[in-house]
């Protein structure tokens, strides 16, 4: 007699962090240690570039938005981000970006690992932006201004403290609410910080500007007369077709690094400058292939948009970090009989047996 198909139950869980459990996992490393810890993955990932197979991200605009989907794969683990950008979200009280994503097995093709990643992009975000830093700007950097502090804001700042050291931070937003919120959260993580009344005055003196706005057009944020020698730019609000941060005077005047330069010309600052305008892939800057400051008074712009890679790193990161703790579920992902090629008797075996697949 056949034998009745059954779920390959210890084969097919996959690992799930959802929200709740990314909280806990990332309180009880502490944010700063997760943002340093990230920064290694990031930073290893990129030096290992070359080994990734990389395109820019499919994008999917709308008139308020924009739905991207985000791949990578290194050969033996393949990744997707699913994210979107929605400005006029926060207005009925949602968020401009959120985000889930997975990690999957190159060999079988089983997904087997999904996270949420609306925290973790920003982390993400913030961690590439400090990696970045880190070999642009000003070694002595130690006061930075941030542009715009909504949801990403506080990540910024504290993986500028962890892997930056800066200690000064002089904000603006158009909505004074908005760098309220920031000043209180960020009270006790020993940071000095001054809320201007102007992005003009905020960047007075700042070694390090970082842009990260959320409007759906080409905004000025920063003008030339703003950027004083030798500062670093981050520019992070800026990363779709439309959307852009900085006047293209700055762009000339500096040096522009970006991350995969098929993608950014679409979407970063450079979006307004002509197709040969030249810039340095930062893998290169990471891996001593190319320069990246050359001296105390150079402009460096980081020209971020936010690559797959780096979606691919901070889960890798997360799946290591989650296997010493219980900050997961097992998610029931794949329909899988333990006869491969009997799938449909996984529901005849339902039907004849109710009790069967729910003990
Ligand atoms: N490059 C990347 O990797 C990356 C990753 C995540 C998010 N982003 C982008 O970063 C931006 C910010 O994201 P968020 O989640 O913090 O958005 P958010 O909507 O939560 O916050 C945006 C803030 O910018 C402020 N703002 C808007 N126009 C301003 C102006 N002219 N001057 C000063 N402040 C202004 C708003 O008042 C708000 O507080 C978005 O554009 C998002 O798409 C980029």
């Amino acid at each position: 007699m056949r034998a009745t198909p059954e779920l390959n139950r210890d084969a097919i869980m996959v690992q799930f962090v959802g929200v709740e459990n990314a909280i806990k996992l990332i309180s009880s490393i502490g944010v700063e240690p997760f943002l340093t810890g990230l920064a290694d993955y990031i930073d290893e990932d990129f030096r290992r570039w070359e080994q990734f197979e990389k395109s820019p991200r499919i994008a999917s605009h709308s008139r308020d938005g924009v739905i991207e989907l985000m791949p990578a794969s290194d050969g033996v683990t393949y990744s997707f981000k699913y994210v979107n950008g929605h400005p006029q979200n926060p207005l009925d009280g949602r968020q401009t970006v959120t985000a889930f994503g997975v990690l999957a097995n190159v060999a079988t093709g089983y997904p087997d690992f999904v996270s949420e990643m609306t925290l973790m992009t920003a982390l993400r975000t913030a961690a590439t932006s400090a990696v970045a830093a880190r070999y642009l700007a000003r070694p002595d950097a130690k006061v930075m201004a941030i542009i715009g502090q909504g949801a990403q804001s506080e990540f910024q700042a504290l993986a500028f403290k962890a892997i930056l050291g800066i200690t000064r931070l002089q904000v603006f937003d158009i909505d004074p609410a908005a760098s309220e919120k920031f000043a209180r959260n960020m009270a006790g993580y020993d940071l000095e910080i001054t809320v201007a009344d102007s992005a003009q005055s905020a960047v007075i003196g700042a070694d390090i500007v970082t842009t990260i706005t959320a409007d759906k057009k080409r905004s000025v944020i920063l003008s030339d007369n703003m950027v004083g020698s030798g500062m670093h730019i981050n520019a992070v609000g800026g990363d779709c077709p439309g959307k852009t941060e900085l006047h293209a005077d700055i762009l000339k005047r500096g040096k522009v690094f970006v991350e995969l330069p098929e993608q950014t010309r679409i979407e970063g600052e450079i979006q307004q400058m002509p197709e040969d305008f030249p810039v340095t892939e930062l893998w290169r800057v990471i891996t001593g292939l190319d320069m990246g400051r050359t001296g105390s008074s150079d402009i460096t712009i980081f020209d971020s948009v936010g690559f797959a890679t780096e979606d691919f790193s901070v889960l890798r990161y997360l799946r290591d970090k989650v296997q010493e703790t219980e900050h997961f579920i097992d998610l029931d992902l794949l329909a899988e009989p333990t006869d491969p090629r009997d799938l449909f008797g996984l529901i005849g075996a339902r039907q004849q047996h109710p009790d069967r697949l729910s003990a």
